[in-house]
């Protein structure tokens, strides 16, 4: 039987996570809990360990899949493909999602297929120098406040391929350094459990979304995260130089295959692979 989580279930979702070795995220865990629609299944019974889970946010254009698990001891045996195909039953069209290298074969079983690639980056405190800030300051880049708000969210709308007003407010809210530039660009960086992470950028150009990051990175120490899709390869040489490392490319999968959503010019990095 399919269970619905909500956010009640967010601890043995993230018992599950643990098990096939991935971190607790709190703050993910609730907005995808509180945004989305999740999906599992228990033969603990209700309120027990989850042997699977996945879950999915609809956006007004596009239906985001993230964080599909199936417990290590039960893996192989369909769960997977069970849960998702019924996850996907009532979902809206198209439905994307960021694959793992264990995940692509059960997505393409399911008619998923790549329309797209990111490279995720992850280091410790970034070394943002007085010059890169002072040519971000010379761009235009400051910090957001209150009013810049509708235009963040406009900004993000046309570059992602669809309002996810709901999920980027909340994002925003939670936000510690917002910026903006002049020309309708912007870069946020929020906590998501130990990590910091920087997106979404959307910008006129990478010379642009470098600025944004490098004026988001400002004062930002422990470990962070920024997936920039590969049609940004200058941005994610800069943030190697600022010592990111390369931690794999993920495919951007679409069922049906579509182009992919938006205008992927302007889109620098993404939010989170769990939110597109
Ligand atoms: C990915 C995952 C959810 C798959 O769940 P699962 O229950 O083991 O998968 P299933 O047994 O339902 O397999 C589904 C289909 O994919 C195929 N498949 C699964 N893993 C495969 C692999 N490594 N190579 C080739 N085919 C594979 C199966 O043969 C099956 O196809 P079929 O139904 O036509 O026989 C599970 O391996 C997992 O939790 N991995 C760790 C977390 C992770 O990376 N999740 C994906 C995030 S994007």
């Amino acid at each position: 039987m399919v269970l619905q989580l909500s956010y009640a279930d967010a601890p043995r979702c993230t018992d599950l996570a643990q098990r096939v070795g991935w971190p607790r995220e709190p703050a993910k865990w609730r907005l995808l809990l509180e945004m989305g629609r999740g999906f599992g299944t228990s033969s603990a019974g209700a309120g027990g360990a989850l042997d699977s889970m996945v879950v999915l946010t609809a956006y007004d254009a596009t239906c985001f899949v993230a964080m599909m698990v199936v417990d290590p001891d039960q893996q192989g045996r369909g769960l997977g493909r069970t849960l998702l195909e019924a996850a996907l039953v009532d979902a809206p069209e198209p439905a994307l999602l960021y694959a793992t290298s264990a995940g692509e074969p059960l997505y393409r079983r399911l008619g998923f297929q790549p329309i797209d690639h990111v490279v995720k980056l992850e280091g410790v405190t970034p070394d943002v120098t007085a010059a890169a800030l002072a040519t971000a300051r010379a761009r235009g880049v400051r910090p957001a406040d209150a009013s810049d708000r509708d235009a963040i969210l406009r900004a993000d709308e046309a570059a992602f391929g669809g309002s996810r007003a709901a999920l980027l407010s909340a994002i925003l809210d939670l936000a510690d350094r917002v910026v903006v530039d002049e020309q309708g660009g912007f870069a946020v960086r929020y906590h998501n459990g130990a990590l910091t992470v920087i997106g979404p950028v959307v910008a006129d150009d990478e010379d642009a979304a470098i600025a944004l990051v490098d004026a988001a990175g400002e004062g930002l120490s422990g470990t962070w995260r920024l997936d920039a899709p590969v049609s940004s390869p200058l941005l994610a040489a800069h943030v190697r130089g600022l010592g990111l490392a390369d931690l794999g490319t993920f495919p951007l999968m679409s069922r049906p295959a579509a182009p992919p959503p938006g205008d992927r010019r302007r889109y620098h990095a993404i939010c989170l692979q769990a939110f597109g």
